[in-house]
């Protein structure tokens, strides 16, 4: 595969500071649903970005759950890697990109956990083999095997009988509120459109950076 010979062109579309929203909230919502409206792949999956002081950075996918005026909302396991990571420090990033967009949102936010009202209700919303799956693994732990898992799974189902588990205290909810967000539309040329929205005191500043 001869990677440096692959490149394309970016012409879908054009950003500029007077078109967007005042609020990036606003800005955010209208680009999801661009990149619904277009069938974008996991339209609603972000890479999480989590730092620790001194370890490598690390970037996983969640999927988006909840957007509003305060923020971005995901659901994990509280024990997970990025849980623990989020406890060390709360300040994380998030990151979408729409390829058949030609556009990628980056924000940079702090973690909060949701209230255990609003995880038992989304944990409620989902599947009953999600829930089991959720009680059976502990996320980022390690396995000694595949077979172990399922072992977890099988014998959490054959318990509950057709009912439905309990949302476990270690799985809800993080709300990101942002503070810094970041909108790209590529363009020809390579002569892209960045629009930052930073949040300085209370409101939010909007500039150009260059390409
Ligand atoms: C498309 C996609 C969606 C995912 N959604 C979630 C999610 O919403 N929550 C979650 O905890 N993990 C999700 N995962 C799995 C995570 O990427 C990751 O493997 C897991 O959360 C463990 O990460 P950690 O060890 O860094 O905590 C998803 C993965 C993919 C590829």
């Amino acid at each position: 595969m001869k990677l440096d010979s692959i490149r394309r062109e970016y012409r879908f579309a054009a950003l500029t500071k007077q078109s967007v929203a005042a609020s990036p909230i606003d800005q955010f919502k209208e680009w999801l649903n661009d990149a619904q409206r277009a069938n974008v792949n996991d339209f609603s999956a972000m890479s999480l970005v989590t730092a620790e002081t001194g370890a490598f950075p690390q970037s996983r996918i969640v999927l988006l759950k909840d957007i509003s005026v305060d923020g971005f909302t995901f659901f994990t396991n509280y024990d997970s890697q990025k849980g623990k990571a989020i406890e060390k420090n709360n300040k994380v990033g998030l990151h979408f990109f729409w390829p058949e967009l030609e556009r990628q949102v980056r924000i940079d936010g702090v973690a909060e956990k949701t209230s255990r009202e609003a995880s038992v209700q989304y944990f409620k919303s989902r599947p009953l083999e999600s829930q089991i799956a959720a009680c059976a693994s502990a996320q980022s732990a390690t396995l000694t095997s595949r077979s172990k898992l399922e072992e977890q799974y099988r014998s959490l189902q054959n318990a509950l009988q057709g009912d439905h588990p309990e949302c476990p205290e270690n799985w809800g909810g993080y709300l990101v509120r942002p503070v810094k967000m970041e909108f790209w539309q590529g363009r020809e040329s390579r002569l892209h459109d960045r629009i930052v929205y930073e949040l300085v005191e209370n409101e939010w500043k909007i500039k150009r950076l260059s390409p």
